[in-house]
């Protein structure tokens, strides 16, 4: 085994905060989804999406590490959301508090002198840096536009995907 047993259940951990926050962003999406705002809702299924792949990461870091994958129980996420705004803030406290969870395990990592965690842990540390700057770009579009405007925000979301929105393209 390459992982001694604290990295092994901080793992074991971040497993289930991943898949949590999968749950989450499902329950956000559904709830776009209900609004009729379909762009928003493909935004938060792809990041539901996302959050199982890095589950899936950890799993499988275990499984070549030789540790013990040993998935956490998962919180119910929360379904109703009052605003746009609310979701999404509450989805980029969620990205800032998994960034803070990652440097705790990348620490750890290090304490134990523990490269091969260090270096598989570097690609969370990058990622959550482009997780927190778009969700934080996305609240900021969404505050922008107010509750009556977030037909625009769709609209901003088709652009940032690079799809044009001309009425020539509109499908
Ligand atoms: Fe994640
Ligand atoms: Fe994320």
């Amino acid at each position: 085994m390459l992982i001694s047993k604290k990295i092994n259940d901080a793992i074991n951990q971040q497993i289930g905060n991943e898949l949590g926050a999968s749950l989450q962003y499902v329950a956000i999406a559904v709830s776009f989804d209900q609004q009729a705002l379909p762009r928003l809702a493909a935004h938060f299924y792809g990041q539901a999406a996302e959050e199982r792949d890095h589950a899936m990461k950890f799993v499988k870091f275990l499984v070549d590490a030789d540790g013990e994958v040993k998935i956490p129980a998962v919180a119910a996420p929360k379904a109703k959301f009052a605003t746009a705004e609310q979701a999404v803030k509450l989805s980029l406290d969620w990205e800032v508090e998994v960034t803070g969870q990652i440097h705790k395990l990348v620490a750890l990592a290090k304490k134990e002198n523990n490269y091969t965690t260090d270096a598989f842990l570097q690609w969370f540390v990058r990622e959550q840096l482009e997780e927190v700057s778009s969700m934080d770009n996305l609240l900021k579009v969404i505050r922008m536009a107010g509750q009556g405007g977030l037909l625009r925000v769709e609209e901003w979301i088709a652009r940032q995907s690079g799809k044009v929105t001309g009425p020539e393209t509109m499908t």
